[in-house]
C-alpha cells in the first residue's frame, strides 16, 4: 500500500514539465482532495498508508490533469477576488485579470446604491465580487449561455449573493426585459475577444476543455466589443459607464472606437502592465 509521501512524489513526477502547471503544489491539492486530509495531515504524515480507493481517486484526478484537463475544472473550484467560486465544463474559468474590473467598477461607484449590469457573466465572478462589495447595489448579471447562468445562480446563492438578477440572451436583449427605470449607472463586461484564427494557437487546457463561444469573438477578435461599444448609450444613464476587459494588442482599436459620445476614456493595465480594461463615460 503506497504512503502518502509516495504518492505525491509519483504525482509531481507525472506532473513535471506540463505547461502551466505547478507539479508540486497541485499533486498535494489533489491528494488531499482525494484523501479528505487536511494539508497538515498530509504534511505531518508522510508514511501514512492510502486506502486501495482513496489511490485510485487520487490516480485519476492526477492522469486527468497530465491530460491537460484544468486544474479548476477537476476541483471544481476558483478563486476570484478572494471568494471560493464552483467552476465546471462548459464555463469559463475566471481569470485573474479580470479582478481589474471589479476594482475599476468599485472606484467608479459613488455611494453603492447604483444599478449595474454585467453582460456575460459566467459562473458570476464579476458580478458575485460586486454584489459582495455593494449590497445595496441592483446587479443585473446577463449571459447568452443557460449552463452558465445556472452556475452564476449557484454561485450568487452559495455567496448569499441576494442582489444579483439573473437574465439569459444575446448581448442587450436580457437589458431591454429588466425594467431599468432611469438607466444603468455602470455597465460591465468580459467579452469574448479572441480572433478565430488565434483558437487553436491557445493551450490545450483552454482549447480542448473551456467553452469557444466565451472566448471567441469572430474573425477580428473585437466583433463583440464593436457591439457593446455601438449599444451600450442605449442603456446607460447620462454619465453612466462603460467598463469592459480587452484582450492583448486591442488598446489602440479599442480606443479608436471610444469616440463621441464616449468622453474619460481610460485604460487600465494588469499587473504585468499590459492594457487589460477599458472605461469610458457617456458623455450627458
Ligand atoms: C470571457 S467570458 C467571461 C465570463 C466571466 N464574466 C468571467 O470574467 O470569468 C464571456 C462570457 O460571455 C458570454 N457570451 C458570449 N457571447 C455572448 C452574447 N452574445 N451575449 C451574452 N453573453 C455572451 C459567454 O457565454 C461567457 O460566459
Amino acid at each position: 500500500m503506497p504512503a502518502t509521501h509516495d504518492l505525491l512524489v509519483e504525482g509531481r513526477r507525472r506532473l513535471d514539465g506540463l505547461p502551466g502547471a505547478d507539479p508540486a503544489l497541485e499533486a498535494r491539492v489533489l491528494l488531499r482532495r482525494a484523501l479528505g486530509f487536511t494539508e497538515m495531515e498530509i504534511l505531518a504524515f508522510p508514511d501514512r498508508p492510502v486506502s486501495a480507493s482513496g489511490v485510485r481517486r487520487y490516480r485519476r484526478a492526477i492522469a486527468r490533469r497530465a491530460a491537460r484537463v484544468p486544474f479548476a475544472y477537476i476541483l471544481g473550484e476558483r478563486e476570484f477576488w478572494s471568494i471560493p467560486l464552483t467552476v465546471g465544463p462548459g464555463v469559463l474559468i475566471p481569470r485573474p485579470e479580470t479582478e481589474l474590473l471589479v476594482e475599476t467598477v468599485l472606484a467608479l461607484a459613488g455611494n453603492g446604491d447604483e444599478t449595474i449590469a454585467e453582460i456575460g457573466t459566467g459562473c458570476g465572478a464579476v458580478a458575485v465580487a460586486l454584489a459582495k462589495e455593494m449590497p445595496g447595489a441592483r446587479i443585473i448579471a446577463t449571459d447568452i449561455s443557460r449552463r452558465a447562468l445556472l452556475l452564476a445562480r449557484k454561485n450568487a446563492a452559495r455567496q448569499g449573493a441576494g442582489n444579483i438578477e439573473f437574465r439569459g440572451g444575446d448581448l442587450f436583449a436580457p437589458l431591454r426585459r429588466a425594467a431599468l427605470q432611469a438607466g444603468l449607472d455602470i455597465l460591465v463586461s468580459n467579452p469574448p475577444y479572441v480572433a478565430e484564427s488565434a483558437w487553436v494557437l491557445l493551450e490545450p487546457e483552454v482549447r480542448d476543455f473551456e467553452p469557444k463561444r466565451a472566448l471567441v469573438a469572430g474573425p477580428s477578435g473585437l466583433e463583440t466589443i464593436v457591439r457593446l461599444v455601438a449599444g451600450a448609450p442605449e442603456f446607460l444613464k447620462p454619465g453612466g459607464s462603460l467598463v469592459f476587459e480587452i484582450g492583448r494588442g486591442q488598446a489602440r482599436a479599442v480606443k479608436a472606437l471610444l469616440k463621441n459620445p464616449w468622453t474619460d476614456v481610460s485604460l487600465k493595465h494588469d499587473l504585468r502592465g499590459i492594457p487589460r480594461a477599458a472605461a469610458a463615460r457617456l458623455g450627458s
